[in-house]
């Protein structure tokens, strides 16, 4: 069976939405980012700090790679592994795609609580935000089937989410 992807902006909610697929679905779920983090034994944040961006791109992509060959996985990714076209045809191979969309200000509600996201660190968070989503939106857009998660809790999306996949398994 075809993985169930998770993607889209920091905050949009792929690892609690993911977390509900795994439960109603029986399926295994694999988050890249942890998946990094307990290959690596470091954190997301300190790759940031001390190898910089590109470089934990290129782990983000190997490790991708890697998740994207198994199947029957809930795969949630990291919310810049959109930006890579091999990261998304790889996971397109075995899975499908959906990415999660929130407006800046829930993602700013979301995320504010912790401090473990780099990209979003500063005096300014949703000037951040804006900018991220703004120079994104294309590579989002393209990624797969959208999902809003609006004034939804993660086991809404969830359903949504697996409705449509067993729809585009089955036809
Ligand atoms: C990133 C999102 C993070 C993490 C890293 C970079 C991004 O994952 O991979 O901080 O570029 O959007 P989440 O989307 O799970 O927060």
């Amino acid at each position: 069976m075809k993985n169930i992807v998770l993607t889209g902006f920091m905050g949009t909610g792929k690892t609690a939405v993911g977390r509900e697929l795994s439960y109603i679905l029986g399926r295994k779920l694999v988050d890249v980012d942890s998946e990094i983090e307990k290959s690596r034994g470091i954190k997301i944040d300190e790759i940031f700090r001390d190898l910089g961006e590109e470089h934990f791109r290129n782990i983000e992509t190997e490790m991708i790679t890697k998740i994207a060959r198994e199947k029957h996985l809930v795969i949630s990714t990291g919310g810049g592994a959109v930006l890579r076209e091999e990261n998304m045809r790889a996971l397109r191979e075995n899975g499908i795609i959906f990415c999660l969309s929130a407006g800046p200000l829930t993602v700013l509600k979301r995320t504010v609580r912790n401090s473990d996201r780099p990209l979003l660190r500063g005096d300014d968070p949703m000037k951040k935000i804006i900018e991220l989503m703004d120079y994104r939106k294309p590579f989002y857009e393209k990624a797969g089937i959208m999902i809003d998660t609006e004034n939804k809790n993660p086991l809404q999306v969830a359903e949504e989410i697996a409705e449509i996949y067993n729809a585009e398994v089955k036809s």
